[in-house]
């Protein structure tokens, strides 16, 4: 029997070309490997988002079309709706006794993400909520509720994964039990796109993302007045050159050239001179992508639809692992 693999994203916007490079092509890839499981995670993305649910709500479809206008298959990964599985919720109240509120303050992806959020959870995280201190549990009871094997993500990740293996482990431990298998997390090669502005990240907010569903135009704007530097030759050194660097890399994953050698071959052309290609080049690999999504964004019933069948095989699993969790913790009236 294949494993299965459960991979996710929290709907807070379209999903841009570090997405893409980063992981919808890395999930495309393992799809003929394990059984795979799409997660839209609307739950987690309120956790910091509680005040804007309408862009949630709008995200969750753009989330969906952008991964299947990539090649995500429904065919062949299952996706579904976070909020959709009320066994989730049941499931993370079950959790939250196997954790400390010290573990939890202690997470090194929680801590980084809430200094990054002044504005929600204050200067010294006075306003932290108990949800988003939490969202590590919930995301615990994400992978087990489907007694998932393999959980692809990003190294910010990695001890969030961790904590859903001590949560599972115990959980196995303390209602003998053997329920849930201790989920692996599987960091991808897959490289890091850094922002247009040379920014450690893309993201909406620092408007420094070529998204999926951008137009040519936009790109070619967008890619015009990316950051370089004030060298005249190209080089191939995250390090010292991060923003040229970057748009080298681009570059090369596009063309499929290895960054080193397309720096090399791109020699002293003047920068404006590669931008003009890159944008060309960008826009001639985004072309077909582009076009998916937007036949499915005009038929949005077709992704009503692929959503309803994924609930639909999803639900009897949730429901098999909540009567043997409910059975081992002697709730089973
Ligand atoms: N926390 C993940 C992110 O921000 C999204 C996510 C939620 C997820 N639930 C998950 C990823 C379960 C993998 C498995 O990217």
């Amino acid at each position: 029997m294949k494993k299965i693999l459960l991979t996710g994203d929290r709907p807070t916007g379209p999903l841009h070309i570090g997405h893409l490079f980063g992981s919808v092509l890395n999930r495309k890839k393992l799809q003929d490997e394990f059984e795979c499981y799409y997660m839209i995670a609307d739950v987690q993305a309120l956790t910091d988002n509680w005040d804007n649910p309408e862009k949630i709500r709008e995200s969750v479809i753009e989330v969906a079309a952008d991964n299947i206008a990539v090649g995500v298959d429904p065919d062949k990964t299952t996706y579904f709706i976070q909020s959709q599985i009320p066994q989730i919720a049941e499931l993370t109240v079950f959790f939250s006794n196997l954790v400390t509120v010290n573990e939890l303050k202690r997470n090194p992806t929680t801590k980084a993400e809430i200094a990054q959020k002044k504005q929600l959870f204050g200067e010294e995280g006075e306003s932290l909520t108990y949800g988003f201190l939490g969202y590590p549990v919930s995301q615990a009871a994400d992978i087990t509720f489907l007694r998932a094997n393999i959980v692809p993500v990003g190294e910010d990740q990695l001890p969030v994964i961790e904590l859903a293996r001590e949560i599972a482990e115990k959980f196995n431990k303390i209602y003998k039990n053997n329920i849930f298998p201790i989920p692996e997390g599987k960091l991808s090669d897959a490289p890091r796109i850094l922002g247009l502005d040379g920014s450690a990240k893309m993201s909406k907010s620092l408007n420094n993302a070529i998204y999926l569903k951008d137009t040519p135009e936009e790109t070619i704007e967008k890619i015009k007045v990316a950051k370089t530097d004030s060298e005249n030759y190209f080089s191939y050194d995250p390090e010292k050159r991060p923003a040229v660097s970057n748009l080298v890399l681009i570059y090369s994953l596009i063309n499929d050239l290895d960054p080193h050698t397309a720096a090399k071959d791109l020699g002293n052309m003047p920068y404006s001179e590669f931008k003009k290609k890159l944008a060309e080049d960008l826009n001639k690999y985004l072309a077909p992508i582009r076009a998916k999504r937007h036949e499915l964004i005009a038929n949005k019933k077709h992704l009503t639809t692929i959503l309803a069948k994924g609930l639909e095989k999803v639900l009897p699993r949730a429901e098999e692992t909540m009567t043997m969790v409910r059975e081992a913790m002697k709730i089973d009236y």
